[in-house]
């Protein structure tokens, strides 16, 4: 497998990070998991403007990132899988720091990681739904920045799978945040309604693209705060994600939603955003 590391493409077994690396020590560290579509990364655009946003709140040096598209084409080629779709997955850590200590000197060089593997479309679970979870949301308070200390995002989605869901659905104070990896969003008759933007949830892209969708195709929605009793009367639960894109929530800790079936306006938003990628990839 060929990688990206600062600068230099490498096969895999040839990369050295340093232990001393504060992303390894300290969760000390951004990323970005980016969609390609035969033959192109989808909003790289949006992708890379979060992750400078990400950079600067966590005050790291944001290195050059004028050619991380021709770099991450390069791996794809490397590794065989132009045809495939896939993901890309960048991680730039504060860098490395001896001896250990909480506050970070200013003179480190950032380290920067990048991959691409393979990543076909979760078409069963687009199609015929998934079961998710509850939880309180005990993370930080600056879900906004997608750090890599991701724990408590870690510990959820290893609970989920024991109990056979799909996805762990955070709330606060009684509130929806979002998903362990996912933005959440409900449906309500046919209105669109999701958790406005917070330093509770990660600005998703593919939750903007769906609201930019519902704006473009007349449906009504509503960027609001949603109870967690307003979650399990909805009529539809979605999950937004880049690698998850739009899966319908067809139980919620083993009550059914809705008729238990994904829903109608799912499967229309399904339609306008497959019509996003392909277009994409015409261009
Ligand atoms: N997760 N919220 C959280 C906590 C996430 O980790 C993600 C993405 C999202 C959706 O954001 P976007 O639509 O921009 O992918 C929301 C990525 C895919 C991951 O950790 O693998």
């Amino acid at each position: 497998m060929f990688l990206f590391l600062n600068g230099n493409i490498l096969k895999s077994e040839e990369v050295r990070i340093s232990p001393f690396d504060r992303g390894f020590q300290f969760s000390d560290g951004v990323y970005e998991v980016i969609r390609y579509y035969p033959k192109k990364f989808f909003e790289l655009e949006s992708h890379l403007t979060r992750l400078k946003y990400s950079l600067s709140e966590m005050r790291i040096f944001i290195p050059d990132l004028s050619g991380i598209e021709n770099s991450l084409l390069e791996l794809i080629e490397l590794n065989g899988i132009a045809g495939e779709e896939s993901i890309a997955y960048i991680q730039i850590t504060r860098g490395t720091q001896y001896p250990r200590k909480h506050s970070y000197a200013d003179s480190t060089e950032p380290t920067f990681f990048m991959t691409v593997e393979k990543f076909p479309s979760k078409k069963n679970e687009m199609q015929n739904g998934i079961k998710a979870g509850l939880e309180e949301d005990i993370r930080w308070h600056r879900c906004d920045i997608k750090s890599t200390a991701l724990i408590a995002n870690v510990m959820s989605s290893r609970n989920a799978a024991e109990k056979g869901f799909t996805e762990i659905i955070y709330h606060r104070n009684g509130f929806i945040t979002e998903g362990a990896h996912t933005n959440v969003c409900v449906i309500t008759g046919d209105t669109v309604i999701t958790p406005p933007l917070s330093n509770f949830i990660l600005p998703g892209i593919t939750r903007k693209l769906v609201l930019e969708i519902c704006a473009e195709s007349g449906i009504t929605y509503f960027e609001k705060n949603i109870s967690v009793d307003e979650l399990k009367r909805s009529d539809e639960i979605l999950i937004l994600g880049t690698t998850t894109e739009i899966t319908p929530v067809i139980e919620i800790d083993g009550e059914k939603i809705g008729n238990g079936k994904p829903g109608p306006l799912c499967k229309k938003l399904q339609q306008e955003y497959q019509k996003l990628f392909l277009s994409n990839n015409n261009r």
